[in-house]
């Protein structure tokens, strides 16, 4: 569900080891849920989604600065994008997750993991030309 895939790189060595961290942190947190030992693991599912949160807003404030910087035209959409996204990680309810750490956790995942790719495949690939064409790799 989080795994690296070659379709997602955008030719740039820093956004892509972001990408891949973004992955991986969801991947440690959904390896986490799909432990079966019946073990209340609700505040470490917690620090994993503040650090999916936390890093998710810094990947996407260095990828706006980077935008910035080369003068990207599709910025403003892009951020909103972004927004959206951090609206709705912050939409989610630590109680629902308490009740239901499996069922509401798996679920935010798939949410999460599909987003990452519909975002990187569409809108990070929009401005992936754009920088190499600027000599941004
Ligand atoms: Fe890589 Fe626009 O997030």
């Amino acid at each position: 569900m989080f795994k690296w895939r070659e379709i997602y790189s955008c030719n740039i060595e820093e956004v892509d080891n972001q990408h891949k961290r973004l992955l991986e942190i969801g991947s440690d947190l959904s390896n986490l849920v799909r432990n079966k030992d019946g073990i209340d693991r609700y505040d470490e599912i917690m620090e994993h989604l503040g650090e999916l949160k936390n890093y998710t807003i810094y990947h996407f404030n260095s990828e706006e600065e980077l935008m910035e910087k080369y003068g990207y035209e599709g910025l403003d959409e892009h951020k909103k994008a972004h927004r959206n996204f951090i609206d709705k990680i912050n939409e989610i309810h630590c109680k629902d997750i308490d009740e239901d750490q499996r069922g509401v956790t798996m679920e935010i995942l798939i949410f999460i993991a599909d987003w990452i790719e519909n975002h990187i495949l569409k809108d990070d690939h929009r401005y992936k030309d754009f920088l190499n064409e600027k000599g941004v790799f």
